[in-house]
């Protein structure tokens, strides 16, 4: 299933990454990083950055490991298992937080929001990058197979990120498609 999502959704993480600034990003964080492919494709893209990927599942830190086990080696990559409700990483340290098809999972959204807020650096950017815009039928459809799952829309995600201290917040949509990029900055 890991490496299902690792490969099903490297195409719309890949549209949301295109809207990042051509700025070098440092020090970065993907929460919710499953099967860790998009954890690879940052360090990929930016060679001079260092990643910590976090999921709550023990499984996927795993996975993560192994698929990033050259920059692990490297020194570039470290995967840790924790919650984004309470994230055990210091204040004001990150150029870049990204979240791909997680914060459906996230439950209170401004508690976690304001997490991302706390770690960020001032200036620094949130991604969020989703599937679902929270009014497509296979969102809605998931939300009710799935216990816990919520698909956001837009005005929720940007209510939340300026509730959570977000200075701006930045929309993308793909035509033809309920895929949604959303961008804070601090
Ligand atoms: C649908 S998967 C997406 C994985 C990956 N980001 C991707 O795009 O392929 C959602 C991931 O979020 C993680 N997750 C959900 N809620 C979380 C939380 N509160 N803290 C940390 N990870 C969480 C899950 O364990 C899972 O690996």
């Amino acid at each position: 299933m890991l490496g299902g999502m690792n490969a099903g959704h490297a195409k719309m993480a890949d549209w949301g990454l295109s809207y990042l600034p051509d700025i070098r990003q440092q020090r970065i964080a993907d929460l919710g990083c499953g099967g860790g492919r998009n954890a690879g494709e940052l360090l990929r893209r930016y060679p001079e950055s260092r990643l910590v990927a976090l999921d709550y599942s023990e499984l996927s830190v795993e996975k993560t490991r192994a698929y990033n086990e050259k920059m692990i080696r490297a020194g570039r990559c470290e995967a840790v298992q924790g919650d984004v409700h309470h994230l055990e990483l210091p204040d004001d340290t990150f150029d870049l937080v990204t979240a791909f098809e997680t914060v459906y999972f996230w439950g209170e959204l401004a508690e976690c929001f304001a997490e991302v807020c706390r770690i960020l650096k001032e200036g620094g950017l949130f991604l969020i990058c989703n599937e679902s815009d929270g009014t497509d039928e296979a969102g809605l459809k998931y939300e009710k197979i799935i216990e816990g799952m919520k698909c956001y829309t837009e005005q929720q995600l940007k209510q939340a990120l300026r509730a959570a201290g977000f200075s701006s917040v930045e929309v993308h949509r793909r035509s033809g498609k309920p895929w949604i990029t959303v961008l804070g900055r601090k």
